[in-house]
């Protein structure tokens, strides 16, 4: 039997590779990041070219470093950020634009246009997801509107479209000389463009936005064998996991009951319910979509909380402020100051997310006076993570009638002491972290190893699951009360900006 399985996370700042054995360990890691391109303000790329090198790069790094042969791998397995929409050119595999992040804001007319004039409602039953910059659907729509050439190549079926899952995968998988192109139910549910219910593309979602179906991508199961690495960096190696990330850490810590979830705190948050068969609508600004599907067993369904900007906003008071060197000095400095002294930060770069899909809204902060110093506001800045946090779990609660006895955390922000005690504190609920922080990636390997028989069923993935650090609230009930009103009225501070 091969000894390892291996998993690309292709995110938001970087694609790292992680090689892991039975038991779920990491056995290697390789990551690299790649630029961040902000040609405007609210535009946001990434160049799809420097995405691939660095995936190879970080593929053969992680099996040199295990001194792994491309057949000490039973099979690999993708997950990615969503949404970020990526179109090519079939024959030559050159990018027609630079890939349009989810965070990117440059469609925000045509959300206007479509709430305005379409029903909306209807958008959100046959897709679970409301109409907002974040998904792909608009994302593709610009790019056809405002690429030279591209609508009429696409409709010969020469461009394609795919998320960095489809784009990684055709690369691997041969790219120009027959790469396969491939989504999974989980990445498709992010588009906007598939039916939740038949798990196919909707002719009637393609023809709101005007989108040629023959350059998608075929939608497959989370879990299954699409085609075989053609690339000399573990050649011959099945493909065969394929997850949005968000999705991934799910499967990752092994939420695979009805009313499991777990929070995801990366770039942005992402807390995600599975709700098993069902489909469930939120009435609450939540999103309804795929959990994951595992061969041909059932799709299982879940609801989202998103939350655009958490760990993002670390990184913008160390980019664009100076205020600190690396990401990890946020807490030393929150540490200086007992509390947030007033003050709020609503980081609503990208509009808000759930659960008030504002996408009229930007960042402010608010409550400050001459006493607030730079220990407040990065204390604002790690409490704003937990507040949003708080909002998308009281939302869910609502909407699944279950009240969360704990919450499963991973993510790169879990390390912070100050922010997961904080978040523990304002939310009133335990929160655990699980021994392999990984959760993503390993999520994208269970569905790989799971395809190829490394592991024989879930059953066998939960013996793998164990807590590494617990954080209980304690907070006074007041005090918890009277920060989490300052933060709403923080929040209704941040609408309104982009009328
Ligand atoms: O929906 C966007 C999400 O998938 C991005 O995740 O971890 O790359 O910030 P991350």
């Amino acid at each position: 039997m091969s000894r390892f399985i291996a998993a690309i996370d292709q995110g938001t700042t970087s694609t790292r590779c992680i090689l892991f054995n039975p038991q779920g360990n990491i056995v290697s890691v390789a990551q690299k990041e790649h630029e961040q391109i902000y040609p405007q303000p609210g535009w946001v790329e990434h160049n799809p070219d420097e995405i691939w090198k660095n995936t190879q790069e970080v593929v053969a790094l992680a099996r040199i470093q295990a001194s792994a042969n491309a057949s000490d791998i039973a099979a690999i397995g993708i997950t990615n950020q969503r949404e970020t929409t990526v179109v090519w050119n079939r024959k030559t595999g050159k990018p027609y634009y630079n890939a349009l992040v989810w965070q990117d804001t440059r469609t925000t007319d045509f959300v206007a246009t479509y709430e305005k004039d379409r029903r909306i409602n209807e958008f959100r039953a046959i897709t679970g997801l409301p109409v907002s910059t974040y998904f792909s659907s608009l994302k593709l729509k610009w790019l056809l509107s405002n690429v030279k050439g591209l609508r009429a190549d696409a409709e010969k079926g020469d461009a394609l479209f795919g998320n960095m899952d489809t784009f990684l995968i055709w690369h691997l998988t041969g790219g120009a000389q027959g790469g396969i192109h491939v989504t999974d139910v989980s990445n498709a549910s992010r588009t906007q463009l598939m039916n939740l219910r038949s798990l196919q593309w909707d002719e009637k979602m393609l023809k709101e936005f005007d989108i040629p179906a023959v350059m998608l991508p075929a939608i497959k199961s989370s879990s299954e064998i699409y085609g075989y690495v053609t690339s000399e960096v573990i050649p011959g190696v099945p493909v065969a996991g394929d997850l949005g990330d968000q999705h991934a850490a799910l499967v990752g810590q092994t939420c695979f009951e009805p009313g499991m979830a777990k929070n995801t705190y990366g770039t942005g948050c992402f807390l995600v319910m599975n709700t098993g068969n069902e489909i469930k609508l939120s009435e609450n600004g939540l999103l309804t979509t795929m959990a994951y599907q595992f061969g041909n067993q059932p799709a299982k369904y879940a609801l989202e909380g998103s939350v655009a900007v958490t760990g993002a906003l670390v990184q913008w008071v160390r980019d664009n402020l100076g205020l600190i060197r690396k990401s990890s000095d946020i807490e030393k400095l929150a540490k200086t100051v007992e509390d947030n002294g007033g003050a709020y930060f609503v980081p609503a770069f990208s509009g808000l997310y759930a659960p008030y899909w504002r996408n009229d809204a930007r960042g402010v902060i608010a409550g400050l006076t001459r006493y607030v110093n730079k220990g407040h506001i990065a204390r604002a800045v790690l409490e704003a993570t937990a507040y949003q946090t708080t909002d998308v779990v009281k939302a869910m609660e609502q909407d699944s009638g279950i009240e969360l006895s704990s919450l499963r955390v991973d993510g790169g922000m879990v390390a912070n002491q100050l922010l997961m005690q904080f978040q523990s504190d304002i939310l009133n609920r335990q929160v655990v972290s699980p021994a392999v922080a990984e959760t993503t990636a390993l999520g994208a390997a269970y569905a790989a190893g799971l395809a190829v028989g490394y592991w024989k069923n879930t059953e066998e993935l939960k013996q793998n699951w164990a807590i590494a650090h617990t954080w209980n609230p304690a907070m006074e009930e007041h005090k918890r009360s009277g920060l989490y009103q300052g933060w709403q009225k923080a929040v209704t501070k941040s609408f309104g900006w982009m009328e």
